[in-house]
């Protein structure tokens, strides 16, 4: 079989770049084209630099999709609500992506999803509060209402279930911070529940996975590399750092007031994962995501890579 073209929305971000990695290291089966809106930015000339496919193309353009997926087999679709906070434009985008792939003839198409948590805490639920009028976790809601886009459109589509990044404890400000007394912790308002977590990294090499499984085309799949307590995570960082690290469970109306941009919409997202955590763990299972992904790592083996990337002061 020839190789087949995967075009590949977030290639210059954690998830997309991950994927161009899965290709690019198992050459033979699929060829990434990387799409940014930026040819000129040092992660697209690195990747141009590495030999791969590099066209322009912006999620809130469906002409530049149009031209960005033509002729090829697969399409990953992925949104970055986190650089505009709108559910609004995160649906518009995925709603291009969609119409694109449809346009294109795509044989198949990741969409990288979550919940709706309203499914499992309708809007009168006092248990957490209503954001934005009508959404209980925006960045979460907003994608899972837009696996029906992806359905309407007529697009051959897996729902591609992410879990929390444990790069978070690198790059999005939620590493062990040292406390009054001195001693790092980290803060989640989790309780004794399990936190589902990934090396970034392995989404990508799970969503080439599903690339190559066809019949998880029409299915919602997860993918965790470990399900892990907070004091099971604080534990792992204390092994790698060399240093105590706590864990500082907090209620979620206090991780809610802690004032920065989204503290509310993630401390509404944790208290949804704590309070359906069967449900919320069972939907990604372990086996599953390592049969797609032998590669897959756990929280020990990602910080054995990363352990000097978190900052500690
Ligand atoms: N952090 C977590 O724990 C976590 C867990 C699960 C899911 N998520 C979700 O992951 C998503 C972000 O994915 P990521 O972490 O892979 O992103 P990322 O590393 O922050 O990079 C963002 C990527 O999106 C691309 N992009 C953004 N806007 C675009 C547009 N209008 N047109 C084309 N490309 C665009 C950027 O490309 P250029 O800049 O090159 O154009 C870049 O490659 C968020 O929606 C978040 O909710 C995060």
């Amino acid at each position: 079989m020839s190789v087949r073209t995967i075009a590949i929305v977030g290639a210059t971000g954690a998830q997309g770049g991950g994927l161009v990695r899965a290709i690019t290291a198992n050459p033979g089966t699929f060829a990434a084209r990387a799409l940014t809106r930026k040819l000129t930015s040092d992660k697209a000339t690195a990747l141009a630099g590495a030999g791969v496919n590099v066209v322009e193309a912006d999620t809130d353009n469906a002409e530049s999709l149009k031209r960005a997926f033509d002729g090829a087999y697969g399409v990953y679709c992925v949104t970055n609500y986190w650089e505009h906070f709108s559910v609004e434009r995160e649906q518009a985008q995925a709603r291009n992506m969609a119409v694109a792939a449809k346009a294109a003839g795509v044989q198949h198409v990741i969409w990288s999803t979550l919940e709706d948590t309203r499914k499992w805490v309708p809007l009168d639920d006092a248990r957490m509060p209503t954001l934005q009028g009508k959404y209980k976790v925006p960045h979460f809601d907003s994608k899972g209402e837009a696996d029906q886009i992806f359905r309407d459109a007529g697009v051959p589509t897996t729902c591609l279930l992410t879990s929390f990044y444990w790069d978070n404890f690198i790059f999005f400000g939620l590493g062990p911070k040292r406390g009054p007394d001195g001693v790092l912790a980290i803060t989640l308002p989790m309780g004794d529940a399990r936190l589902p977590g990934i090396a970034a990294e392995d989404i990508g090499r799970c969503a080439y996975g599903v690339f190559g499984r066809p019949d998880l085309i029409g299915k919602t799949v997860g993918i965790a590399g470990e399900h892990l307590t907070g004091s099971e995570m604080a534990a792992g960082l204390t092994r790698a750092l060399g240093q105590e690290v706590r864990y500082n469970a907090v209620p979620p109306e206090v991780y809610r007031s802690f004032g920065f941009p989204g503290a509310d919409d993630l401390g509404n997202m944790f208290q949804f994962k704590r309070d359906f955590n069967d449900y919320y763990c069972g939907a990604r299972s372990l086996a599953f995501s390592r049969s797609l992904n032998p590669q897959l790592l756990t929280f020990d083996a990602w910080l054995a890579e990363h352990k000097h990337q978190i900052p500690v002061d």
